[in-house]
């Protein structure tokens, strides 16, 4: 039975408290505000709020009595005749201290006085009082606290020699009147003369002294305040004391965080640091009237209605004010532009707005047409001049059999996949920079040579001379069986461009140099020295691709072969270049091309390319890896290196031609082997010439022979090289018949067949 309405009690309590601690944040600890029934005003005096008339209407510390006898707000007994919020300021009347001479007791009689602000919002405003003595002979002091303060000053007043003429009225110059500064932040004071200071000889003139801290802008000194007591009679005794006040003694940044006694409670209200002393006090932000301490929206900060209140806020046009929160708008009447707060309506220059829109307007139109045709213009002609290049551009790919091309890579396609683009020609001049000069790489009897980027990769870009229209169907099938060719020293072919007067073939670009420049640096100084090994390696690879070359259902003719057209890779591995544009069938004329030195001469008598013409320029490109001299030179006139080698072959003396980087004796056994080989090349007539097969096997087997020996096995002397030859090949060549080696006799068998 008990225990249900245990829990109900135990929930009531608990609901209780819960709802006490959710009320506290709201209300209980905020500072209180003042209820309605809190007296505003006490005598003449208004009492705002933070100030009351009891602690319950007041914040604390700020609470003053409502002293009926007096009709006046009191703080303690110092009476309050004015309280003011914006600057926070009291005004209170301090009572004037006097000193004077009483005739029965020969003494100064004078009463001191004190006021103790001590832990109260107030303290003295050092900007409006002054410590001011009125006398002919006195010394007033003038000190905080008695035995723990820090400041004592004092202020003498003195009539020399009872001289009363000099003093005048007004200003207190030093005569007989003395003023003196306070310090700030200042709560306590306390004010006595001097016992030392006495006025028995000027009795009868000026009896009394007096001394008072005092609101300086009332006080003006009058000579009769010295011969009479009309200063402390006029004031009843007292001065009014301006004191400063502020919210607490800690800073707005302080303040602001401890939310519960925060006083700047209204909205639009800020906070200002005190400027006496400790504390803060608040105002309204600007735009804003009322009191800043109370929530009341009424009562705290509201917006001004500055177009209530024209003599404050003057708009130099009637009726266009414009109240909004927190400011005001003066508008100009209209068609005026600037601002009616400060008086600057103008009519604006004699265009208006929509006047100078409008021509904006058609301005900006007749610029954007004008820009637009010219446009057109420079378009249309381009698109003319682009038509005629294009129509151009057609013939040309027509006249280089463009159209069987692309018949066949299509044909091709189906089945066979072509490896072979056909470039347009915008993309050879974006890759070759317009077939920019700089950008050569090399110049042949068939071409020029450019490194270019195509579709992000190096290539070499050759530029074909010229070529026989009547065979335009020939070369472009030749130029699909190039394509096909997949040989590791033949530089692959990788598409053409027919859009040019002669066709652009692309070519792989092969980094390194060429044979040229390795058997003849353009310095002259032989940066590396090629062995022999290295010289039949390459002769053997570019044997090897000519004799591919040669091999086909078709054979292709190099017809330029020569050290610049063999290039060298990585690893020294020869590709050969430099055909494509000549690639011509043996039953077909075509007109002089490659190179004079290695030119077959028997090409020249029969105009008639054949592969033997190949052979024979292999055969001079033989003779230089040997002699490392080129084929013809100035020095040497009309004597080719040919001519020069048939010569010492004969007279057995070619160890005289032989390049020293290689002529050793360890050597020489090859050296002749290929010399023969070299011989037979350029053999006349053409029949008598190995075919580039026969060449490259054979070669291959010497590189081989030369790799093979690590070190010169034995230093042979005074044998005839004929011996020597006969004997290394006789020792190497026995597995002739599984590596296709040639012996030296299979040799001279073959070349006897030939010869026949
Ligand atoms: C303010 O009120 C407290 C009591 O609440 C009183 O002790 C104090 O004297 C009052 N101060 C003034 C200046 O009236
Ligand atoms: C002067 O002093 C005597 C005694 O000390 C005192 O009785 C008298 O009232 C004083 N006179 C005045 C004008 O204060
Ligand atoms: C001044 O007032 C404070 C607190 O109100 C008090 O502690 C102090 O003793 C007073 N000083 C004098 C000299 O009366
Ligand atoms: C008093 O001093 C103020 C400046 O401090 C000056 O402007 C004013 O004229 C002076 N008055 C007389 C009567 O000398
Ligand atoms: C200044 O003093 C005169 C008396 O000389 C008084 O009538 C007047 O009210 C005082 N002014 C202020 C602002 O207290
Ligand atoms: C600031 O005022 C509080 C009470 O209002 C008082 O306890 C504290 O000592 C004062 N701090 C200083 C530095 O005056
Ligand atoms: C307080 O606000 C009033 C009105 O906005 C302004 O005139 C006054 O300068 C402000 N006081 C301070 C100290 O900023
Ligand atoms: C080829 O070029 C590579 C780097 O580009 C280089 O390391 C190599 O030695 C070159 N070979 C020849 C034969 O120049």
């Amino acid at each position: 039975m008990t225990s249900p309405k245990l829990a109900a009690v135990v929930l009531l309590v608990w609901l209780g408290e819960a709802l006490a601690a959710a009320g506290l944040p709201a209300g209980g600890a905020l500072l209180p505000q003042p209820s309605s029934n809190c007296p505003t005003r006490c005598g003449d005096v208004d009492i705002p709020f933070p100030f009351g008339i009891g602690p319950e209407c007041a914040m604390p510390g700020f609470n003053l009595t409502c002293d009926l006898q007096h009709r006046a707000p009191f703080h303690g007994n110092v009476e309050v005749v004015r309280l003011s919020l914006q600057p926070a300021q009291a005004r209170m009347l301090n009572v004037i201290s006097s000193a004077c001479y009483n005739t029965t007791s020969k003494k100064m009689d004078s009463n001191d006085w004190q006021l103790n602000f001590t832990n109260t919002p107030y303290r003295l405003s050092d900007a409006g009082n002054k410590f001011t003595a009125v006398g002919c002979s006195t010394l007033a002091y003038i000190s905080d606290e008695f035995n723990k303060g820090k400041y004592m000053s004092g202020c003498v007043a003195m009539c020399r020699r009872g001289d009363l003429s000099a003093l005048s009225n007004g200003n207190c110059s030093g005569i007989g009147c003395c003023q003196t500064a306070i310090p700030g932040a200042l709560q306590y004071y306390r004010v006595w003369f001097d016992e030392n200071y006495d006025t028995a000889a000027i009795y009868s003139v000026s009896p009394c002294s007096y001394a008072v801290l005092m609101e300086s802008s009332n006080f003006t000194f009058l000579a009769s305040y010295v011969t009479s007591p009309e200063f402390y009679n006029a004031r009843q005794g007292r001065a009014p004391v301006l004191m400063d006040w502020a919210i607490g003694n800690q800073t707005c940044e302080v303040a602001r965080r401890k939310h519960e006694s925060y006083a700047c409670v209204s909205e639009n209200s800020e906070c200002l640091n005190s400027p006496n002393g400790p504390g803060y006090i608040c105002n309204c932000t600007e735009g804003y009237q009322g009191n800043p301490y109370l929530k009341d929206p009424n009562l705290g900060c509201k917006d001004i209605d500055e177009c209530a209140d024209l003599k404050n806020y003057p708009c130099s046009v009637d009726g266009s004010c414009k109240n909004s929160a927190g400011q005001y708008e003066c508008l100009c009447p209209e068609g005026y532009k600037g601002d009616a707060k400060f008086g600057t309506c103008e009519r604006p220059s004699t265009l208006d707005l929509g006047a100078k829109l409008a021509i904006g307007a058609s301005v900006g139109v007749l610029i954007c047409l004008v820009g637009f045709l010219g446009i057109e213009v420079i378009r249309h002609k381009r698109s003319i001049k682009r038509q005629a290049a294009d129509r151009q551009c057609d013939e040309y790919f027509k006249k280089h059999g463009g159209e069987i091309l692309s018949e066949i890579t299509r044909d091709g396609q189906a089945g066979r996949s072509i490896p072979f683009t056909v470039y347009s020609r915008d993309e050879m001049e974006t890759a070759t920079n317009r077939f920019d000069k700089a950008n050569i790489v090399g110049e042949g009897g068939q071409g020029t040579v450019y490194k270019a980027i195509l579709r992000g990769t190096p290539v070499a870009v050759k530029r074909c001379k010229e070529v026989d229209e009547s065979r335009s169907k020939d070369f472009v099938q030749e130029l699909v069986i190039l394509c096909r060719i997949d040989h590791p020293n033949i530089v692959k072919l990788l598409g053409c461009c027919l859009q040019y007067e002669a066709p652009v073939l692309v070519y792989e670009f092969v980094q390194n140099r060429t044979l040229q420049e390795l058997l003849h640096p353009k310095n002259h100084l032989r940066t590396c020295r090629v062995t022999l090994g290295t010289r039949l390696k390459i002769a053997a690879q570019s044997a090897g691709a000519l004799a591919h070359l040669h091999s086909g259902e078709r054979p292709i003719l190099h017809g330029d072969v020569k050290p610049a057209n063999i290039l060298l890779g990585d690893g020294w591995v020869a590709k050969v270049s430099d055909f494509g544009c000549s690639t011509i069938d043996e039953k077909t004329q075509a007109v002089p091309k490659g190179t004079p030195g290695y030119l077959d001469p028997l090409y020249l008598l029969e105009y008639q390319l054949t592969d033997k013409n190949d052979v024979y320029s292999f055969g001079v490109v033989l003779l230089e890896l040997l002699t490392g001299m080129k084929p013809l030179s100035k020095e040497r006139k009309s004597l080719t290196l040919t001519a020069m080698f048939q010569e010492s072959m004969a007279d057995g003396t070619l160890h005289q031609l032989l390049d020293r980087g290689i002529a050793d004796e360890a050597n020489m056994a090859v050296i002749r082997q290929v010399a023969d080989l070299a011989n037979q090349c350029l053999l006349v007539p053409a029949t008598r010439r190995p075919p580039m097969k026969r060449v490259a096997e054979e070669l291959r087997c010497l590189a081989d022979e030369v790799q093979e020996r690590a070190q010169p096995p034995l230093v042979l002397q005074d044998l005839r090289l004929a011996d020597v030859g006969r004997r290394s090949t006789s020792s190497l060549c026995t597995h002739s018949e599984t590596t296709g080696c040639y012996s030296l006799e299979k040799n001279a068998a073959l070349s006897i067949e030939y010869a026949r």
